[in-house]
C-alpha cells in the first residue's frame, strides 16, 4: 500500500505475511511498514552477519521501544556498555554447574503439577495447559532464581501478563499513538501493568527484609556494585531486571513446553517412542540432570517443538550504520527482521518442513545443517541468557509428567498460533489427562 507499505498484512497476519514473503521473494526481502523500512532475512549467513559477526553495529530495533514500557530498560532491551554490565552481572546464575543444581527444583515442580493432574484425571475433566505450564515455570523462576513467592499478586499475574503481552504485541504493528490512548482498552493495560509492578516489588521487599546466603540471580542483581563508583543497582533498575527476568523466564519455557504436549498429542509414533525412552531410562524414578545426557529422543523432541513453534517467534535489529547484506546494501536506520517461524519452516533448509520429525535433531543430521537456520534463542551476544536453564526444565518436566500421564486435546478444540511478543495458543490448550500409571517416586 502506498503510504502504509506492508503494515495492514502484517497486523492482520504476521506470521503468515512474513513466511509467504520469503517463500515468494527469498532471502532478503524488501520491506516497508508505514514509515520504516528494511529487510526480512532468510539466509543463515545473513542472520549470522546482523546477530554475531557484525552485532556491533545493530541495535535491538525500535519496536523494542514497546517492550521497554513494561520491562524498561534492561537486560533484554539496553545496549552497548549498559548492556553488557547487566549481562555480567546475571551471568554467573547461568552458568552449567549452577543450573545443574535447580534440577531438583525443576523436578518437584514438575511433581507438584502431577499431583494437580490427579483429579482431573479421575474426572476426565480437561486441563488449561497453557496455564498449567505458565504456573509450573514461574513457580520454577521464582523458586530457583528469585527465591521468593508473589503472595497477594499470584492470583492475578497469569491473565496480567495476557493482557500486557496483547497490548504490546498488537502494538508493534500499529502507528504508536493509538495504543495510547485513553480507552478500556489501554487502561486495562495500565492495570495489569501495576499488578506485575506490585508483584516484582514485592518479591524484592520480601528478600530485604530476609536477606538471604543463597546467592541466587536477585541476590547477584542486589549486591553487584558498579566498578567505578561502587554504587549498588537503583531500586528503578532492579525493578527492571527482576521483572525482566520474571517474565523471559516464564513466559517461553512455558510456551515450548505447552506446543509440545500438542504436537505430541497430534503424534502417536513420536509419543509412544518418547514415553518408551523415558520408561526405559528412568524404571519409574524421579529424572535427575544425570539423566538427561540419556535421555536423547526427548532432547530431540524439545527442539523440534521450537522448531515448528519457537516461542520467540520473531525478533529484529536496527542498523547503525550502513552496511551490505547478501549483495544488498542495507541502509543506516534500516530494520533486520529475524523471524525464526519462517525460518525454521523455510522448504530451502528444512525437507517436509511443516512435519513434526524430531529425528531432524539427530546429531548427524545437525552436523550437516547451517547453525543459523535453527535459531529458537536467538545469536550471537544477545542470545538468550536463559537457554540452557530453558531447556533443563523442559527435559525434566516432560520426563516426570510423561511418566504418569498422556494428554489428549481436547476434540473439536481450534489450536490457533497467537504471535504476540511471543507465540502462544490463541484459544488456550484444553487438554485431557489420561494417567498412564501412578508413580510411586513423584
Ligand atoms: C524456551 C525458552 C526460551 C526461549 C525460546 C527464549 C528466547 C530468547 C531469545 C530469542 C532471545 C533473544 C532476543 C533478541 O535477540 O532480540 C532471548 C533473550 C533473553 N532471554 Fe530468553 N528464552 C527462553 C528462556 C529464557 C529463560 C528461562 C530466561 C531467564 C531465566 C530468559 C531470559 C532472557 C534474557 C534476560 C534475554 C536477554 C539477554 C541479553 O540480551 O543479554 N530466557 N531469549
Amino acid at each position: 500500500m502506498p503510504i502504509l507499505g506492508m503494515l495492514p498484512a502484517i497486523r492482520r497476519d504476521p506470521i503468515g505475511t512474513f513466511k509467504r514473503a520469503a517463500l515468494r521473494f527469498g532471502d532478503v526481502v524488501y520491506f516497508k511498514i508505514a514509515s520504516r523500512r528494511g529487510f526480512l532475512l532468510s539466509n543463515p549467513d545473513a542472520i549470522r552477519h546482523v546477530l554475531q559477526d557484525n552485532a556491533r553495529n545493530y541495535h535491538k530495533s525500535p519496536l523494542y521501544d514497546k517492550l521497554r514500557t513494561v520491562l524498561g530498560n534492561g537486560l533484554l532491551t539496553s545496549e552497548d556498555e549498559f548492556w553488557l554490565r547487566q549481562r555480567r552481572i546475571a551471568q554467573p546464575a547461568f552458568h552449567r554447574h549452577r543450573i545443574a543444581a535447580l534440577a531438583g527444583a525443576m523436578t518437584e515442580a514438575a511433581a507438584d503439577t502431577a499431583g494437580r493432574w490427579d483429579a482431573p484425571a479421575s474426572a476426565g475433566r480437561p486441563v488449561d495447559v497453557d496455564e498449567e505450564m505458565m504456573r509450573l515455570t514461574r513457580s520454577v523462576v521464582l523458586n530457583t532464581l528469585l527465591g521468593g513467592d508473589l503472595g497477594p499478586f499470584a492470583s492475578r499475574i497469569d491473565q496480567a501478563w495476557v493482557v500486557v503481552n496483547q497490548h504490546i504485541g498488537e502494538s508493534f504493528w500499529s502507528l504508536g499513538f493509538a495504543d495510547t490512548l485513553p480507552t478500556p482498552k489501554y487502561r486495562r493495560f495500565q492495570a495489569a501493568r501495576a499488578v506485575l509492578r506490585g508483584a516484582v516489588e514485592h518479591v524484592i521487599a520480601q528478600r530485604r527484609r530476609n536477606p538471604t546466603d543463597t546467592n541466587d540471580l536477585l541476590s547477584m542483581l542486589m549486591s553487584a556494585r558498579d566498578e567505578e563508583t561502587g554504587e549498588s543497582m537503583s531500586d528503578d533498575q532492579l525493578r527492571v531486571e527482576v521483572t525482566t527476568f520474571l517474565l523471559a523466564g516464564q513466559e517461553t519455557t512455558s510456551l515450548a513446553l505447552t506446543w509440545t504436549w500438542y504436537l505430541l498429542s497430534q503424534d502417536a509414533r513420536v509419543r509412544q517412542r518418547l514415553e518408551t525412552e523415558i520408561d526405559v531410562v528412568l524404571e519409574g524414578r524421579r529424572p535427575e540432570y544425570s539423566d538427561l545426557a540419556n535421555l536423547a529422543y526427548l532432547r530431540m523432541v524439545v527442539d523440534e517443538s521450537m522448531r515448528l513453534y519457537p516461542p520467540a517467534w520473531g525478533f529484529s535489529r536496527q542498523a547503525l550504520s550502513d552496511d551490505e547484506l547478501g549483495g544488498f546494501r542495507l541502509p543506516k536506520g534500516w530494520l533486520a527482521f529475524v523471524i525464526p517461524y519462517a525460518l525454521h519452516r523455510h522448504p530451502a533448509l528444512w525437507d517436509d518442513p511443516d512435519a513434526f520429525v524430531p529425528e531432524r535433531f539427530l546429531p548427524e543430521r545437525v552436523a550437516e545443517r547451517h547453525k543459523f537456520a535453527y535459531i529458537p534463542f536467538g545469536a550471537g551476544p544477545r542470545q538468550c541468557i536463559g537457554n540452557h536453564f530453558a531447556l533443563m526444565e523442559t527435559q525434566l518436566t516432560l520426563a516426570t509428567l510423561v511418566q504418569q500421564y498422556r494428554l489428549h486435546l481436547l476434540p473439536g478444540h481450534t489450536v490457533n498460533p497467537w504471535p504476540l511478543i511471543t507465540l502462544r495458543p490463541r484459544f488456550g490448550m484444553p487438554m485431557i489427562v489420561e494417567r498412564r500409571r501412578h508413580s510411586a517416586s513423584t
